[in-house]
């Protein structure tokens, strides 16, 4: 482990639990009380006594964002898979650097984007592809909560630029999107800093258009009370308490699906028409803790036995794509992305 900082400490928890990982060492500069808070195993303040002392087979990255590229770089050139924490790096050109020394090495690759592993989410995506509703026409989604005042006491970066909810929080959004409706081909923004007048956004518009000719609109704000985030509605941590609402719509030429509900809405017969009734149906999906079921992808992806759901090359894409929703804010220009997608696997 690289840094057991929050979620280090969170993978920790979770690696103690799993049987078929071996904890043999942890760097973080905060070596002491992190020894202190881990008693038995063995902390260096220095990440590359880390690698050259214990030999990991595989390391866990959850060190500061703008360190990613550089961790993942020595443990590539040591011949370490890794499991590194979203977002990818901190920006595109170390996340392009990060990447060659990636695929030089050979090692595997795999970015903690957690909510790829709900099952709710596999089973949105195999709705899709069993054509429940349809070709996709659009999505609709919302991620709206209001931030306390101490969150951004805490940690004054986070009214700063690069702070916002675009950045921190639209990236899972942005990835759940990616990962479950389709690759996003364009995109244009408006952002606003008229609720708490930080420097940074703290509410946010953005279209979206996909790859296999759907459009998104998406509604992003830190500063409205409401039941609609991805946490809310799947109640995957206790600090945000469950609504049970859903948050997207899912619509198609069939019919549409609510998420992470899996509320379904058709007609009888697969009728298409808007005079007929429309009726709602419950699908069902299991709930598991989405750190342990990463934790067993990641052993398959280190034994060869999978494919790793998200090498780095798309990981950056998800950063790509959120980057770009932040730029086209300001600049008030649509983004076409195919050229940087290009441009970044060169
Ligand atoms: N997937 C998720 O649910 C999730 C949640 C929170 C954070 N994250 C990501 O995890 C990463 C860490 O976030 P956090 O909230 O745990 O931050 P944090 O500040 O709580 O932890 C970072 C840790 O890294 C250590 N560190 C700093 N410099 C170091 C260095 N040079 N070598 C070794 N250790 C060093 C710090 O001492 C600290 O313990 C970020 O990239 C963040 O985006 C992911």
């Amino acid at each position: 482990m690289i840094g057991a900082g929050l979620i280090g400490r969170k993978h920790l928890r979770k690696l103690a639990e799993h049987n078929d990982y071996e904890l043999v060492g942890i760097a973080d500069v905060n070596a002491e009380q992190v020894a202190a808070e881990q008693p038995g195993a063995r902390v260096f303040a220095d990440y590359r006594k880390l690698l050259d002392e214990a030999r990991p087979e595989a390391v866990i990255i959850a060190s500061p964002n703008q360190l990613h590229a550089e961790n993942g770089i020595a443990c590539a050139r040591a011949g370490i898979h890794i499991l590194l924490e979203k977002p990818v790096t901190d920006t595109l050109q170390s996340a392009a650097g990060l990447i060659a020394e990636v695929r030089k090495a050979g090692v595997r690759s795999l970015v903690g984007h957690h909510r790829r592993h709900h099952l709710q989410v596999k089973a949105l995506k195999a709705l899709l592809a069993q054509g429940r509703i349809g070709d996709v026409v659009g999505v609709s989604a919302i991620w709206a909560t209001h931030k306390p005042a101490d969150y951004f006491k805490v940690a004054p970066w986070r009214s700063q630029a690069g702070g916002g909810p675009i950045l921190i929080n639209l990236i899972h959004e942005v990835d759940f999107l990616r990962f479950a409706v389709g690759e996003i081909v364009a995109v244009e923004a408006m952002a606003s800093n008229r609720q708490r007048g930080f420097a940074v956004e703290d509410t946010a518009a953005a279209l979206i258009e996909f790859e296999n000719g759907a459009l998104g609109t998406f509604f992003l704000s830190d500063s409205a009370v409401t039941p609609w985030t991805m946490e809310q509605g799947l109640g995957e941590s206790p600090e945000f308490p469950f609504s049970r609402q859903s948050s997207y719509r899912v619509m198609g030429r069939r019919g549409t699906l609510e998420f992470p509900t899996l509320n379904q809405w058709t007609q009888a017969n697969d009728a298409q028409d808007w005079n007929k009734p429309i009726q709602s149906q419950a699908n069902h999906a299991g709930s598991i803790d989405p750190y342990t079921a990463q934790l067993d992808h990641f052993r398959d992806v280190i034994r060869g036995a999978a494919t790793s759901l998200q090498p780095v090359e798309d990981g950056a894409r998800s950063l790509l794509v959120t980057l770009a929703i932040a730029e086209a804010a300001t600049s008030g220009r649509r983004i076409d992305l195919r050229e940087r997608y290009a441009a970044l696997a060169t």
